[in-house]
């Protein structure tokens, strides 16, 4: 099925097929870049969140392809201040653009913003919900960290109630055959949806609080960040905060070819010293997000069939 025109909203909307498909353009795409493959079209990024690297990384993507920019990264300078929707600010916007990257805060905002759009939308985030091109980078720096997907025990550590990121990927692993390991305290776990959908595909998981005892199990530790922001009460977080901060000697639990994941930014779950380790992927998984959002930009835009 073709990708063009097509919005890019949540990992349910993607197949397995499709998946593989985005890697593989990707792939392709960090093995002979294409730096005229956008020349004249626009993209626009709307970010009535803060982001540092999905932004940044559409925008080098685009660059990159030859395309241009054009967009806000806080929705305090457009005319949403004076009371302007999400519907109306994308009526205008599809207008002065080719494809739209949105992040907002709502739930369900993405999905507004593409029945408003005649162009596609690519959803970078909305609230607590999913970040689908976050999966994609995800998927695509497990294969190429561990040259496979399929066979690993993926670990998830830290706020697996509010994070995007981790929804979005436990949804796309269940496309292959993993073991999925939600390590947090109770009041952080994953959301109870995620497990049902896991339970009726028959996918095996393990809910677990402590990280030491699942560690030796794990060929991937994907630690998050606790989401201060999403907390409706700041006492529930501050109990929270700081519940796994990683260092060098997790290393000593752990396979030795263990690879740590962040979606980032980190704030103190991931100690410095972890860094200058080759089993810390979380750069090169940030720096993976150009080539998946060129191949997602191409492929939605009709530029690559
Ligand atoms: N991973 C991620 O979404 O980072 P930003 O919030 O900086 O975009």
């Amino acid at each position: 099925m073709s990708f063009k025109g097509r919005d890019i909203i949540s990992i349910r909307d993607l197949s397995k097929r499709d998946l593989l498909a985005i890697l593989d353009v990707a792939a392709k795409l960090e093995k002979n870049p294409e730096p005229e493959l956008m020349k004249g079209k626009v993209l626009a990024t709307l970010f009535f969140e803060p982001s540092t690297r999905t932004r940044l990384s559409f925008v080098s993507a685009m660059e990159r392809l030859g395309g241009q920019v054009l967009g806000f990264e806080n929705s305090d300078v457009t005319s949403v201040k004076k009371g302007e929707t999400v519907w109306d600010t994308i009526k205008m916007v599809e207008r002065y653009a080719d494809v739209i990257v949105q992040r907002h805060k709502i739930e369900g905002s993405a999905r507004l913003a593409a029945e408003a759009s005649s162009i596609p939308v690519i959803n970078a985030g909305d609230g607590a919900n999913q970040h689908p091109t976050q999966t994609l980078l995800d998927l695509y720096t497990i294969q190429k960290e561990k040259g496979k997907i399929d066979g690993l025990n993926i670990g998830f550590v830290g706020d697996l109630k509010y994070g995007r990121t981790v929804h979005s990927l436990c949804m796309a692993l269940s496309h292959f055959k993993t073991k999925q390991y939600f390590i947090a305290p109770p009041a952080l776990q994953m959301p109870q949806y995620y497990l049902d959908d896991l339970d009726e595909k028959k996918l095996p998981y393990v809910v677990e609080q402590d990280l030491l005892k699942a560690a030796p199990e794990l060929d991937i530790i994907y630690m998050t960040r606790i989401q201060k922001e999403r907390f409706p009460d700041p006492v529930e977080y501050n109990k929270l905060k700081g519940v796994y901060q990683i260092d060098k000697s997790l290393l000593e639990h752990s396979k030795p070819d263990v690879r740590i994941l962040h979606p980032l930014p980190r704030v103190n779950e991931i100690n410095m010293d972890l860094d200058e380790t080759e089993n810390a992927a979380y750069f090169r998984q940030a720096a993976n997000g150009v080539v998946v959002r060129q191949a997602i930009i191409g492929l939605v835009s009709g530029m690559i069939p």
